[in-house]
C-alpha cells in the first residue's frame, strides 16, 4: 500500500554562497564527503540531496522543525550510484507512528543544468 508521495524541484545555485558551518547544519559528513568528492559539480549533489529531503516530507505529511532535525533525513548510495533515504531520530519515529516499522522508500533524483528534482513514494510492505 502506498502511504505518500513526494515530490520537489530545487535551483542547483541555491547551496552556492553557504558557508561550511551553514552545510553542516543541514547536511549529513556522508553527504558533503560525496559532494566534495565531484567538487565541480558539489552544489548540484547538494541541491539533488534537499530536493530528496523536501520530497520525503511531503511524502510523510511533515515539515522540519522541532521533532524532526535536517540530518534525519540524508541520502547514501549504493555500489551503481542509485540514492536511498536514510532516516534517522525524529523523522524515524514520526515515519513508524504514521505507518509502521515494515516500509520502503522509495528515491529517485535528477538534475538538469539550473535545477534538481526528487520523488519520494513510501510504500507499507507486508
Ligand atoms: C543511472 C544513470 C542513468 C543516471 O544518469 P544521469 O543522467 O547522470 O542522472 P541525472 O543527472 O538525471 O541524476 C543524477 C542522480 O541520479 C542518481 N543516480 C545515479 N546512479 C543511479 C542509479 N544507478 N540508479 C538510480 N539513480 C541513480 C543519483 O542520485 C544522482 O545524483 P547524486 O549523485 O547527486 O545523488 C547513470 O548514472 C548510469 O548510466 N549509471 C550506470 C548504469 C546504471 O546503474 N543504470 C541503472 C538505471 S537503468
Amino acid at each position: 500500500m502506498i502511504i505518500g508521495t513526494g515530490i520537489d524541484l530545487v535551483e542547483s545555485d541555491r547551496f552556492l554562497d553557504w558557508s561550511a558551518f551553514k552545510k553542516q547544519r543541514i547536511f549529513t559528513k556522508k553527504e558533503l564527503e560525496y559532494a566534495d568528492a565531484d567538487n565541480a559539480n558539489a552544489e548540484k549533489h547538494l541541491a539533488n540531496f534537499w530536493a530528496a529531503r523536501e520530497a520525503f516530507l511531503k511524502a510523510i505529511g511533515v515539515g522540519f522543525g522541532d521533532d524532526i532535525a535536517f540530518s534525519d533525513v540524508s541520502v547514501i548510495h549504493d555500489e551503481t550510484g542509485a540514492p536511498e533515504l536514510l532516516i534517522a531520530g525524529g523523522a524515524k519515529a514520526y515515519l513508524k507512528e504514521k505507518a509502521g516499522t515494515n516500509v520502503k522508500i522509495h528515491l529517485s533524483i535528477t538534475d538538469q543544468s539550473d535545477y534538481s528534482l526528487a520523488m519520494v513514494i513510501i510504500e507499507q510492505v507486508q
